[in-house]
């Protein structure tokens, strides 16, 4: 069988294998696609041996997506500017090719499926790592008015400011420089709520229908929605990231496989359970 595989650390519970599969079946394309726990030190090696065993393609997840930018001899617009890559695929003589979708998968997400309309609002958002940049490079390009962008270690934000160079329209704050802003849309893109930590951000940077929205799902979500309903936003506009994590699953498929699946029955599957 055609063979794609997820590659991190840990990796057990990773949801790609069954995305990629309900996409296929509902297709009808035959693949197999596995999901592969590789230590740190062992990720190159374990996808060098995928690729030259035939493997044709491969999506990376934490905490391999850096690595996965850096081994590659190619590396699209979108892995470049994210520093990081979620894709990869195979290319002549052993060659990799790295490519990034979170950014793309955002801003399907919101925009398609949860109607945000991106043009001419005020985004803030949290953090300037591999996620964050995919993510402030994408909402640039979708149009927003103004992007903000704080980041505990600040020096990281304003290199990611720097590198979009739009100093008119995408600046940066101090975490705790907030005070008097107001928006219309708070990404978390920090990892707060995985390892730990407060957001300790004033509620008046919400407007009165601002959304947030966090790139994570399940309990790594619970940190940031907690903020955001306590600050007054509105339950159902508070987002999560089990709709990015299916788009980006589809624009890597729609790579591999060069046809769009449905992301509706398969986000409604998910949903029911997270
Ligand atoms: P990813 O690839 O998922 O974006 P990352 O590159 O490790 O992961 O980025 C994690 C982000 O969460 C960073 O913006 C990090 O801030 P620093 O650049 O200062 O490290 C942010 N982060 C992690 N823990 C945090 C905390 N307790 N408070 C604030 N920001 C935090």
């Amino acid at each position: 069988a055609h063979r794609y595989a997820v590659f991190g650390h840990p990796i057990a519970h990773s949801l790609s294998p069954e995305i990629h599969k309900a996409f296929a079946t509902q297709l009808g394309i035959h693949l197999s696609y596995e999901a592969i726990d590789a230590a740190p030190g062992r990720f190159e090696q374990a996808v060098r041996r995928f690729f030259a065993e035939g493997g044709l393609g491969a999506n990376v997840t934490l905490p391999h997506k850096n690595a996965a930018f850096a081994l590659a001899a190619k590396r699209t617009e979108a892995a470049t500017r994210a520093g990081s890559a979620n894709t990869l695929t195979p290319l002549v003589n052993g060659a990799i090719e790295a490519h990034n979708t979170d950014g793309s998968g955002f801003v399907r997400d919101i925009t398609e499926r949860h109607g945000f309309d991106l043009r001419g609002h005020d985004a803030l958002l949290l953090g300037a790592g591999g996620a964050a940049k995919a993510v402030a490079w994408a909402l640039v390009d979708a149009g927003v008015q103004s992007l903000t962008i704080v980041n505990r270690t600040p020096e990281r934000a304003d290199e990611l400011a720097d590198a979009i160079g739009e100093p008119a329209r995408c600046y940066t704050r101090y975490w705790d420089g907030l005070d008097g802003e107001s928006f219309n849309l708070v990404v978390n893109a920090t990892s707060i709520g995985v390892l730990g930590g407060s957001f300790d951000l004033p509620t008046s940077i919400l407007k009165d229908h601002s959304t947030c929205y966090d790139l994570s799902y399940g309990v790594a979500a619970a940190a940031f929605k907690g903020w955001a309903l306590a600050a007054g936003v509105r339950p159902d506009w508070f987002r999560d990231g089990l709709g990015m994590l299916v788009e980006q699953a589809a624009d890597a498929f729609e790579r591999w496989h060069g046809q769009r699946p449905d992301t509706d029955p398969v986000y409604r599957m998910l949903r029911e359970r997270f």
